[in-house]
């Protein structure tokens, strides 16, 4: 056993120091700065500052700059920023980012598969958590509600663009609490303005010691589905990004591939065949 795994057994976690490239993370800075820009010129958003035109920003000195737009989308409507997480979710960039072979190489590991094993993706986003965003802070949770039954799987977390520091909120761990097995916990439905939550008991969570783990740009963390995790308080005034997914086993018995299940965010292709077929214009052309 290597001494990785070793370490993973006992403390259900194991972070890989410096795995992405820099250069991914900056285009994935442009990626983000670029969606918002759109975002905003589309909506036609009127802002009181005239953003930096995105030819003059550099990686990592503007930052800031990208914090702004964001913040100035959040204020206009916080679903225009579930859009740009979905459109990021699909973005070449982003398949640089988890498409990694080292990934690939210690999710494979971690799971006893072997080189040429197939790893199914689950979900990898980039998470952006807001300064004092307390409703959408996640409490201590096990991934395990929170994805397919009879999976099996590593999942990734890692800082995206800037460090995560205690500061802007870093991921809390509870080392060795993935030999506590299926904790008791409480599902509580989405309700005033709060995600669905299925939160461990606090009096299982405070057995355990609670750590922060503050990473760096490039580095990734690796852990089991049963291990206590959840956000930090991001007390700072920067937004926190976050890459988190996970990798799982498609050899076990309990793997099925769920279906894919895309909505339009505007009409649909029924609509649209509509639109052009019926419309006043296409009636006047047949005639
Ligand atoms: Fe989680």
């Amino acid at each position: 056993m290597t001494m990785m795994l070793k370490n993973f057994t006992k403390n259900g976690y194991h972070i890989e120091k410096s795995v992405t490239p820099l250069s991914v993370h900056e285009e994935l800075f442009f990626i983000f700065y670029d969606l918002s820009l759109s975002a905003i010129n589309r909506k036609k958003i009127k802002l009181d500052y005239i953003p930096k035109n995105i030819n003059e920003c550099y990686f990592p000195r503007d930052i800031k700059e990208l914090d702004r737009v964001l913040f100035s989308l959040l204020e206009y409507d916080r679903d225009l920023l579930g859009e740009i997480y979905d459109t990021v979710a699909y973005c070449s960039t982003f398949f640089k980012l988890v498409s990694n072979s080292k990934i690939e190489e210690i999710s494979r590991e971690l799971l006893s598969l072997q080189r040429s094993s197939a790893l199914y993706s689950t979900t990898h986003r980039i998470r952006m958590d807001w300064p004092e965003d307390e409703k959408r802070r996640a409490g201590w949770h096990q991934e395990i509600f929170h994805t397919y039954p009879d999976f099996k799987f590593i999942q990734t977390w890692s800082p995206v663009i800037r460090n995560s520091t205690v500061q802007n909120g870093t991921i809390k761990v509870c080392p060795g609490s993935h030999k506590h097995g299926i904790a008791k916990q409480n599902w509580e439905d989405e309700k005033d303005g709060y995600a669905t939550r299925i939160l461990i008991d606090e009096k299982i969570v405070d057995k355990y010691e609670q750590i922060d783990l503050s990473m760096k740009i490039g580095d990734v963390l690796f852990f089991d589905p049963l291990l206590f995790h959840r956000s930090g308080h991001n007390s700072s005034s920067e937004i926190r990004f976050s890459q988190v997914g996970m990798w799982n086993d498609c050899s076990i018995k309990g793997f099925r591939a769920p279906k894919p299940n895309f909505i339009s965010r505007t009409y649909s292709p029924r609509d649209n065949y509509e639109k052009h077929m019926f419309s006043d214009k296409n009636k006047s052309q047949a005639k």
